[in-house]
C-alpha cells in the first residue's frame, strides 16, 4: 500500500480492549526484539494507562501504550504492523495519544528507545521529541545489552510552537493572495 492510496479516514483510533490482545500480541512479536508478555498487556488494560489501537476494517493494525502519572506520561510501547509502516500511521497514532495526554493535563511525555533503532529515533525526532539522556545497558539484545536513549516532549511548548506554525502559515497565505 502506498502513502498516496492511504486516506486517514480509512483508519479508526479507539481505546484498546481485551478483544484486541491477540492482534496486539502478533504485532508486538513482529516489532520488538524482546516482546512483552500477554500478562504485561493485560496489566496495562487494568491500570492507569492510555491504551490506543488503530483499526482498518475492524482489524487491529497498530497500538500504543502510555502510563499516566499526574503531569507526566511515559510512552511505553508503540508498534505498527510491518505491512502498514511508513504510511503515516505512527504519526497519526502518536498525535492522538499526545492530544489525549494534553486533555488529561499531562505536561511532559518521556520515552526510551534502543540506540540501534534508527527508524524509531528518526520517527521521534520527526515528532519533535528531544534527546535528553541515556540509560546504559537498558535493553537486552541477542548478544548482550544495549543503551536506551531517553527522549522527551514538553507539551505546553509544543502547543505554543504548533500555534506559532499555524499562525505563520495563515499570515504567509494572506500575503500571497
Ligand atoms: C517507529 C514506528 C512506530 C514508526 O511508525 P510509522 O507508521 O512507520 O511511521 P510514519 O509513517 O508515521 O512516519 C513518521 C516519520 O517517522 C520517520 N520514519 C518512518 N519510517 C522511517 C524509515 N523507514 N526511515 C527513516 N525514517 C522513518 C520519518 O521522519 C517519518 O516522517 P515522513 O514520512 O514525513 O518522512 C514503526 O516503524 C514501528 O512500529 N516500528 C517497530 C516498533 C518500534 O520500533 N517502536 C518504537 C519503540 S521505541
Amino acid at each position: 500500500m502506498t502513502r498516496e492510496r492511504l486516506g486517514i479516514k480509512d483508519f479508526n483510533i479507539r481505546k484498546m480492549t481485551s478483544s484486541d490482545l491477540d492482534e496486539v500480541f502478533k504485532i508486538e512479536n513482529l516489532s520488538n526484539p524482546t516482546p512483552w508478555s500477554t500478562a504485561s498487556f493485560l496489566d496495562c488494560l487494568k491500570g492507569n494507562y492510555l491504551n490506543l489501537v488503530v483499526t482498518k476494517n475492524n482489524n487491529t493494525i497498530a497500538f500504543c501504550i502510555s502510563s499516566i502519572n499526574f503531569t507526566e506520561s511515559h510512552l511505553l510501547n508503540i508498534s505498527i504492523n510491518p505491512e502498514y509502516r511508513g504510511l503515516g500511521i505512527g504519526k497519526f497514532l502518536l498525535k492522538k495519544a499526545e492530544s489525549e495526554c494534553l486533555g488529561k493535563g499531562i505536561k511532559d511525555i518521556f520515552l526510551e528507545v534502543r540506540e540501534s533503532n534508527k527508524i524509531a529515533i528518526s520517527f521521534y525526532k520527526a515528532m519533535n521529541y528531544r534527546y535528553v539522556g541515556v540509560r546504559k545497558n537498558y535493553y537486552k539484545t541477542e548478544l548482550g545489552r544495549e543503551d536506551g536513549f531517553i527522549y522527551t516532549k514538553h507539551m505546553e511548548i509544543s502547543k505554543f510552537l504548533s500555534l506559532f506554525r499555524q499562525m505563520t502559515y495563515i499570515i504567509k497565505k494572506l500575503f500571497t493572495i
